[in-house]
């Protein structure tokens, strides 16, 4: 079957218990029953999410979920048999940020922090493009939005992870866009860096009224930060506030299996049973398949929720155009 995607739908996202917005919050994207198959398998099945302006959101899910296949659907690089993507304002696709999941640079590689950068803002341009004055002054102010102008001579490759996620990040602001997608940015980086990329990310979300979506099967770090959430699990996706998602009844629907939803030391764990799932309200799973640790400080209880038993030590380890714009991925 062809790429079906066709209609134009506006923004009334609001109308929709299932993908609605925080109050006061704009969509940026709005994504409606979209499926993907890879190899003759669906991927995804009818997921459906709005991100919002100035909002974090996380992409939740374990390896395999689909979130790379998502993000890619997303910005026009994977068909999809199925769904819409509507984007609001600008119609170009340099209103898209993206941040990949893999990024492999040699550290004898002679590119600067500042060259990379600079190549995100040529590569958005058609015809002439800017002075080199103006363009050096453009790389210099998104180096320092990220907290790294102090890099921006340093060879990308030789840069530390930490490091090297700013730079791209950067790289990604370079033409402004209104969503910023990030594939495993957190991937290989520790405690420190971690924090200062959550924080980061969430500065820059409110600080530009962008919609940034994060994929990670970590959603710890994410919590104190997330408006949102967008989970997938066996190919389908729960979305909402992280109150409204990570519990025991909407993920035991989601996974079609059993789901543990535990707070201990400050966190949460999502514990998968193989027991299939009939419904609320079941035992603890005997042996879980499977893990994806969610929590955060102070994380409330929602219902569908258990405490962890007493003792437990399961610690976790420029927009010219505000009609809404849809592609065909
Ligand atoms: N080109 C392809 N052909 C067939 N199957 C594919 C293809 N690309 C991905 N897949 C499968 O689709 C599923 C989702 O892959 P995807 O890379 O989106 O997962 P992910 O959530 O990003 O995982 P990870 O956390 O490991 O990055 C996996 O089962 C993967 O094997
Ligand atoms: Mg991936």
């Amino acid at each position: 079957m062809p790429a079906i995607v066709t209609a134009l739908r506006s923004l009334r996202a609001s109308q929709d218990e299932a993908v609605r917005l925080g109050a006061g919050s704009s969509s940026v994207l709005s994504v409606r029953g979209l499926s993907v198959q890879l190899g003759g398998r669906e991927v995804l099945h009818d997921v459906s999410f709005e991100l919002g302006a100035g909002e974090l959101t996380g992409l939740i899910g374990s390896n395999g979920a689909g979130k790379t296949t998502l993000l890619r659907a997303l910005l026009g690089l994977q068909a999809v048999s199925a769904g819409t993507v509507t984007l609001s304002g600008r119609r170009e696709r340099a209103a898209v940020g993206y941040v990949p999941q893999k990024v492999g640079l040699d550290p004898d590689l002679p590119v600067r922090a500042r060259d990379l950068v600079a190549l995100g803002i040529d590569g958005q341009r058609l015809g002439v493009g800017l002075r080199s004055a103006a363009r050096r002054e453009r790389v210099e102010a998104l180096l320092q939005s990220v907290g790294a102008s102090h890099l921006a001579d340093a060879r990308v490759g030789a840069l530390s992870g930490g490091e090297q996620q700013r730079v791209l990040i950067a790289h990604a602001l370079a033409s402004s866009p209104k969503l910023l997608l990030l594939d495993e940015p957190l991937a290989n980086l520790d405690l420190r860096s971690t924090q200062e990329t959550v924080t980061l990310l969430a500065t820059l979300a409110r600080s530009r009224g962008m919609a940034v979506l994060v994929a990670t099967h970590d959603i710890n770090p994410l919590l104190p930060f997330m408006g949102r959430v967008v989970y997938l699990a066996e190919g389908r996706a729960a979305s909402g506030t992280t109150d409204e998602v990570v519990r025991s009844d909407v993920l035991s629907a989601l996974y079609g299996h059993h789901v543990d939803v535990l707070h201990a030391h400050g966190r949460v764990i999502v514990s998968v049973s193989d027991q299939h799932h009939d419904g609320p309200g079941q035992g603890w799973g005997p042996e879980p398949r499977g893990e994806a640790l969610v929590g955060g400080p102070g994380g409330q209880e929602a219902p569908g929720e258990q405490q962890a038993p007493e003792g437990c030590d399961l610690a976790p380890d420029d927009c010219t155009d505000d009609a809404p714009q849809a592609w065909q991925p």
